[in-house]
């Protein structure tokens, strides 16, 4: 697709080069537009080198070609991060004094964009208004966060992070034409726990970082995601919370879990069993806190087996669902992790399986995952070494691939 990104002065524009990047990475022709003020911040080599795209500054570079409209008629989409409080007064009086000003005239493609300002700035009536004018024309605002600003203060005013805008940009480009666009996603992720007493409980290292990705990933193809989220940390799931296809449901135990899933996986096209499950729980749970002085020698606690959801759902499936298992495998010694993805994809009936190596030091609250994924056939449809977003991307593609 031919993204615009039109960047104005702000500190914030160093930011912007990650989105930038993040864009090019996907595959979309970029093309930058800096305001004379945003190349004092990072300067026209990065914009290029990064872009892969010449860039022009002017109105009167590329005459000929008429550069002034070209870019914002041939645009699929506009992202203007930062977006000063100067640049969005501009925008709504729709002066057109500069090529980042022609441009965003001359589209009719949606506009996307970023602020960031001190918090005084953003909430002055003037930008507020302006604001609303623009909103009520369709350009649709991504942030600002609260947060800590430029100069120690804090408050409304922090550009949204690049991988949200990026977010936000994808979800456009892909609007009613994204893969999985109607389709209606179930997506676990976490590590269900199952309590001993009132204060502990048995666990996993499992973050939720994979499964929130893979939520992430459906919603930029245009799904509806539920998000059973098993224990995951405030600051992983945040990445979703702001998302407005994603609703997130908070699960604790594997019962919680499993309720969760009966209740929701009906209406799911596709569901994605991503977190951890306990295979096993307490058998009795103590009303109190077990004491150490009641314990005589060693502690022995009596496990039972949880049900496996994942086979259940497999069982159960409904014509034109699809089934999605996760297998976190530690080494076993003359055995690849293809061949036990093959026999735990068999063992569970899911359609797909994705499985990744586990350790003391690797795959669990990492950033990076390797990821194998096979289907019925026995066949491995994906290997994919990359960040838990990247692989995120790979398997839903791999899913989207299937369901098609
Ligand atoms: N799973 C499940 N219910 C369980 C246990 C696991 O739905 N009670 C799901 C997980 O969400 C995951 C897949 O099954 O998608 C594989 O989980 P894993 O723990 O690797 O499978 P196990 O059957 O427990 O295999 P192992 O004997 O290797 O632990």
């Amino acid at each position: 697709m031919f993204v615009v990104v039109g960047v104005t002065g702000g500190i914030a524009a160093y930011k912007t080069v990650q989105l930038v990047r993040l864009l090019v990475k996907d595959g979309h022709d970029v093309h930058v537009i800096p305001t004379d003020d945003a190349l004092r911040f990072v300067g026209q080599p990065t914009w290029e080198a990064i872009s892969r795209n010449p860039v022009t500054t002017s109105v009167h570079d590329d005459v000929a070609q008429v550069r002034h409209v070209a870019l914002g008629q041939r645009a699929d989409l506009v992202v203007v991060a930062p977006a000063t409080a100067n640049t969005i007064a501009k925008m709504a009086a729709g002066l057109a004094g500069d090529l980042l000003g022609t441009t965003l005239l001359a589209t009719t493609a949606p506009v996307l964009i970023a602020p960031a300002m001190h918090t005084e700035m953003w909430l002055h009536p003037a930008t507020q208004a302006n604001v609303d004018t623009l909103t009520t024309r369709g350009v649709r605002m991504i942030g600002p966060e609260t947060g800590e600003l430029t100069g120690g203060d804090s408050g409304p005013g922090r550009m949204a992070e690049p991988e949200r805008i990026h977010d936000a940009v994808l979800r456009e480009l892909h609007h009613g034409s994204g893969g999985a666009a109607g389709s209606a996603w179930l997506v676990t992720a976490g590590g269900t726990r199952e309590p001993l007493d009132p204060v502990r409980f048995i666990g996993n290292r499992s973050s939720g970082r994979q499964g929130v990705e893979v939520a992430l990933a459906a919603a930029r193809r245009g799904a509806d995601v539920t998000l059973l989220a098993a224990n995951v940390d405030r600051s992983v799931l945040d990445r979703a919370a702001g998302d407005p296809r994603i609703r997130i449901v908070p699960v604790s135990t594997t019962e919680d879990l499993e309720r969760a899933v009966e209740s929701r996986s009906g209406a799911a096209d596709v569901v994605v069993m991503a977190a951890a499950v306990a295979d096993y729980r307490p058998h009795e749970v103590a009303d109190e806190k077990l004491r150490k002085e009641h314990a005589e020698g060693p502690l022995r606690l009596e496990l039972v087996e949880t049900p496996d959801i994942l086979a259940g759902l497999a069982r159960r499936r409904r014509e034109g669902q699809t089934i999605v298992g996760f297998a976190a495998e530690t080494p076993v010694d003359g055995e690849s992790l293809t061949e036990r993805a093959v026999a735990k994809r068999r063992r569970k009936g899911a359609d797909l399986l994705a499985a990744n190596e586990v350790g003391w030091t690797a795959g669990f609250e990492q950033d990076d995952n390797h990821l194998l994924v096979v289907d019925d056939s026995d066949e491995v449809v994906a290997d994919v070494e990359g960040t838990k977003r990247d692989t995120a991307e790979v398997l839903v593609d791999a899913i989207l691939a299937r369901s098609r």
